[in-house]
């Protein structure tokens, strides 16, 4: 009986994905490149377990600690198959249990999907002794899931191809490139979004104004102004796209038709936090970025670090200790009460 554990690291973009193109709904093919950080797999992680046997009916999920209803999502139902596509016969027609659980909130913009899928996808791989991309597979499950599969800078590449094959992940510079780089977590809001991201997106697309220039022009000109930025290991360019992309996905979320809000009134705290910080130092010594969620992670440089968590517990007090980790996927995560 083949069993596999594995664990996959949650990514932050600082250019979002926000939109499906037509007809790769089912592949999940983007409307624009997208561009992100791999963070380490502490302290926030998914970890799947996948035992392949003929002892169960129908393949099941366990998700933190909760049975899935496997045959009613589309999605896993496409991972599961494309797995079994690829892998020997005698493997392909044994059936999966599966065990996963995410450390951290799942389905409150922090990236929950992007790390799970790619678990899954890592784990059903080697189980199934499949000869699918792992990445491919994870952006099957969650479209952002597939950076996931590679650490350090990476970009989600939309491609043109209608079949996806051009549609690929690609790590940009590894973790070693940039190790003062520091991403920081605020869990502001714990509980699952209202709107999904899928639907989200969708919506977006069918109605915001704003999506036909972002798909355009104004993604591709930021992917290549921050790429400058990450080579040049610039902090401030970083910082401007890096927030100005994040306000933009907020804006074009606000005029969707019906809005979709996912920030809190804690968000927009931290927002004017942020920059009356940035202000108040005279540079940008740290930037925001927030998902399809009220959670606001956070970039800054080593050298601010202790200055960073000291203001940002000063004004936004926790009962947890923070955390910081010493490497450049680092994460210093505290939890506002
Ligand atoms: O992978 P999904 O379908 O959960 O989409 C998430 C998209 C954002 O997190 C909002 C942006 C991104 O690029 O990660």
């Amino acid at each position: 009986m083949a069993h596999v554990t594995v664990t996959a690291p949650i990514n932050i973009a600082f250019i979002k994905y926000w939109g499906k193109r037509a007809g790769g709904e089912t592949l999940i093919l983007p409307t624009n490149d997208s561009f992100s950080i791999t963070l380490s797999t502490e302290p926030f992680r998914s970890k799947t377990s996948v035992v392949l046997t003929d002892k169960i009916a129908e393949d099941e999920l366990w998700l933190n600690g909760k049975k899935s209803d496997f045959a009613s999502t589309a999605r896993l139902t496409n991972v599961l198959e494309t797995v079994r596509a690829t892998s020997p016969p005698e493997l392909a027609k044994l059936k999966a249990f599966i065990v996963s659980e995410n450390n951290f909130p799942t389905a409150a913009g922090m990236a929950s999907s992007a790390s799970g899928y790619c678990a899954l996808a890592s784990a059903l791989v080697r189980a199934f002794q499949s000869t699918a991309d792992v990445s491919v597979l994870s952006r099957i499950g969650s479209g952002s899931a597939c950076r996931s599969a590679y650490g350090g800078f990476v970009k989600w590449l939309m491609g043109k191809e209608e079949d996806g094959s051009d549609c690929r992940a690609v790590q940009y510079v590894d973790h070693t490139h940039w190790p003062e780089m520091q991403v920081l977590c605020a869990v502001l809001k714990g509980e699952q979004k209202d709107v999904s991201s899928t639907k989200g997106m969708q919506l977006s697309l069918q109605t915001s104004p704003m999506m036909k220039d972002r798909i355009e022009t104004i993604v591709p000109a930021r992917m290549e102004e921050i790429s400058k930025a990450v080579t040049e290991r610039n902090f401030d360019k970083f910082a401007e796209i890096t927030m100005i992309d994040s306000d933009d996905l907020q804006q074009v979320c606000a005029t969707t038709i019906p809005k979709v809000q996912y920030a809190t009134e804690d968000s927009y705290a931290m927002i004017r936090l942020i920059h009356a910080f940035n202000k108040a130092k005279g540079k940008r010594v740290l930037a925001y970025t927030f998902d399809a969620g009220a959670n606001c992670f956070m970039f800054t440089l080593k050298e601010n670090i202790a200055e960073v968590i000291a203001v940002l517990l000063h004004h936004f007090p926790t009962a947890d200790e923070s955390l910081c980790f010493n490497d450049t996927s680092l994460v210093a995560s505290y939890k506002a009460v």
